[in-house]
């Protein structure tokens, strides 16, 4: 079984999907961190996203790699550990526009669904439920409020970035998300859009086991949409 978590920024879809993964004994695959790892190399390369022939050659020597370490995971590219680096300012200030490129989404798609080959799993991003598993046997679009969803991702930088979060506001948290999410839907490729057959859950003033509970309500609702009819005699 897929079962696929998008929406926009900080609300709550890492900590939620890997809730939901650990509570029904799936995997988990945070895709942003993936576009994380490229955008990380491709600062690293200096390569520029606007010239075709300097991306295919970038993801000719691309290889990309995700381990289960100590528990948690972690993201290799070209085999060095860029777990850390990933979640700084610079690549997240870069990821968008690296996102946006059509041959860098052609190669993790790829990437990601060849993950789910044989698996049950849980899939978060941004256009996991429209374009990488349009047959996603249940879709969830995470939403919330923009002051909640800054505060929350303030919080996070405190927490796992100190120096970065040290004078961070939170309206500038407000606007960095508002731009990154505007960029992420006005894409022209694959953009943040909520599938027509996902249903909405809004996180703002729910705690992760609340919104894990909504989501077994909805898997609960899909079960029984597909359950066979009562054999007649
Ligand atoms: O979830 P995140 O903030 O770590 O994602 C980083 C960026 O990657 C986000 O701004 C949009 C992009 N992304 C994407 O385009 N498609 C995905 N499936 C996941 C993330």
């Amino acid at each position: 079984m897929i079962i696929t978590i998008d929406g926009p920024v900080a609300t709550g879809k890492s900590t939620v999907a890997k809730r939901l993964a650990e509570s029904l004994g799936y995997i988990y695959f945070d895709t942003g961190a993936m576009y994380r790892a490229v955008a990380y190399q491709v600062l690293k390369e200096g390569v520029n996203t606007d010239d075709p022939a300097a991306v295919e050659a970038f993801l000719s020597h691309l290889d990309l790699d995700i381990k289960i370490k100590r528990g948690g995971k972690s993201y290799f590219v070209n085999g060095a550990d860029v777990t850390e680096e990933i979640r700084g300012a610079a690549v997240t200030g870069a990821v968008s526009r690296v996102a946006a490129v059509p041959a860098i989404r052609e190669r993790l798609v790829a990437i990601q669904r060849a993950l789910a080959v044989g698996v049950n799993a849980v899939f978060e991003g941004r256009d996991m439920g429209t374009i990488v598993f349009p047959d996603a046997d249940l879709k969830i679009f995470l939403e919330g409020r923009l002051e909640v969803r800054a505060q929350r991702r303030l919080d996070e930088l405190k927490r796992i970035r100190p120096n970065e979060a040290e004078n961070l506001t939170l309206e500038q948290c407000m606007k960095e998300i508002e731009e990154r999410d505007n960029f992420d839907s006005h894409r022209s490729v694959s953009p943040l859009v909520k599938a027509n057959d996902a249903f909405s859950v809004d996180t703002s003033d729910h705690t992760v086991d609340e919104v894990v509970f909504q989501i077994f309500e909805c898997k609960d609702q899909v079960k029984s949409k597909h359950r066979a009819p009562p054999a007649t005699s």
